[in-house]
């Protein structure tokens, strides 16, 4: 009989969905840059924000969130890959999947990181450009326009591909689970935990995190 089950929490789905959206905004304002720079700037607090909120929820977030639900030995990587991973093993991120959240992540992390000291040497620098030497800088800079910015595209081209094969060839509708937050499974596996404490948890720690954010944009100009 197959069972409902709550896999994405509210706080999980919210973070994904305003993720994708700033990145792409990010993205596309990079792209235009003049004035629009300012809008990639302020999106960038916004993306830090969210991600520091992600690090925190990957330890108290409902069950399938928690970074110990999808972080799998090398063994569990290749019994999955051989069609005999166990079951909770495809309720939230697969073990193969978890690798593409894990370096999606660090590179979001890294590319923020690194625009916070870049500068352009024309209009626009990163709030914390002031505190570090030059070569700092240098570094940051070309981490950010280049290798960083391939890195995330690469990655995020290989997200969405690999959210469409498995939504059309393996029939896994995991776009609706992180719209909805359940999954059909075939095993009565345990929800996470969504109900409204853990939901005003989560919205604590975005709070403290978007102060956070917003505190270390202004630490360059104190
Ligand atoms: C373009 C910017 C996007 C970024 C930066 C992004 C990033 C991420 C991240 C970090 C996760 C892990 C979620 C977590 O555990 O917190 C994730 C999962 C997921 N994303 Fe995206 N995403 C993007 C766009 C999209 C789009 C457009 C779709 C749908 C068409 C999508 C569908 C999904 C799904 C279904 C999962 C869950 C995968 C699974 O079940 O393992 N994402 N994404």
């Amino acid at each position: 009989m197959p069972h409902t089950v709550r896999i994405w929490d509210l706080p999980t789905r919210l973070f994904h969905w305003a993720l994708a959206a700033s990145t792409v905004a990010m993205i596309v304002t990079a792209k235009i840059g003049g004035n629009a720079m300012i809008w990639h700037l302020r999106l960038g607090h916004v993306v830090l924000a969210l991600l520091l909120f992600r690090l925190v929820w990957g330890f108290v977030g409902g069950r399938w969130s928690r970074f110990r639900s999808f972080l799998y030995a090398p063994r569990q990587l290749l019994a999955y890959l051989r069609g005999r991973g166990r079951p909770e093993h495809s309720a939230g991120h697969s073990p193969l999947g978890a690798l593409s959240v894990f370096a999606m992540l660090a590179v979001l992390l890294a590319q923020v990181g690194t625009g916070l000291f870049s500068d352009d040497a024309i209009f626009f620098a990163g709030p914390l450009s002031r505190l570090v030497p030059g070569d700092v800088i240098d570094a940051a800079t070309r981490w950010h326009a280049e290798l960083g910015q391939y890195l995330l595209l690469a990655l995020l081209g290989l997200h969405l591909l690999a959210i469409a094969w498995y939504t059309l060839a393996r029939r896994r509708p995991l776009v609706r689970a992180m719209l909805t937050g359940d999954r059909t499974l075939p095993e009565p596996l345990p929800d996470a935990a969504d109900g409204r404490r853990q939901r005003l948890l989560a919205l604590v720690i975005a709070l403290a995190c978007a102060a956070i954010s917003w505190g270390i944009g202004r630490l360059g100009s104190i």
